[in-house]
């Protein structure tokens, strides 16, 4: 499985740190929603699901967390802890956080708005979705 990992330029000096993100410069599609987790207790695992269209970014702003990647044939663990660093993840990948440090604010950069009907939220429907994709390939 292929990481994406991006490393978001620092525009750094004596007052300290500034990054900016631009759809099309540093994000791969047109951010259309913000959302971020923070006060994620100890021992939390979150997520479970995967997504029929939505590409998101994952910036951890503050703090640390890990994202398990799952596309149906690999596994990985990615760790993220700096603001400079954005992981990419596409559609039909099932994903999980976990591991918040108290202090861990996640940020997430959507493709889309929210919309429930593009969850997939168990495991084996996001098999069968996969699946259902590689048919419609052949
Ligand atoms: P949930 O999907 O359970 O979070 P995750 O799987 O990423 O841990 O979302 C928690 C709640 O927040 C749920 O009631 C749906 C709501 N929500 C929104 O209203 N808008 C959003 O953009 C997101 C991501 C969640």
């Amino acid at each position: 499985m292929e990481i994406i990992k991006y490393r978001f330029t620092e525009h750094g000096d004596g007052r300290g740190q500034l990054i900016a993100v631009e759809t099309g410069k540093d994000i791969p599609f047109p951010i259309h929603r913000v959302y971020y987790m923070y006060g994620v207790g100890e021992g939390i695992r979150r997520g479970f699901h995967a997504h029929k269209k939505l590409e998101q970014v994952l910036i951890c702003m503050h703090g640390s967390c890990k994202i398990l990647l799952d596309d149906g044939k690999d596994k990985a663990v990615v760790p993220l802890d700096s603001p400079n660093e954005g992981l990419y993840v596409g559609n039909a990948m099932w994903r999980e956080m976990f591991d918040f440090s108290p202090d861990a604010v996640l940020v997430v950069l959507a493709s889309e708005l929210y919309d429930e009907a593009d969850y997939i939220r168990n495991y084996d429907e996001f098999l069968a979705y996969l699946a259902g994709q590689k048919g419609e390939s052949v």
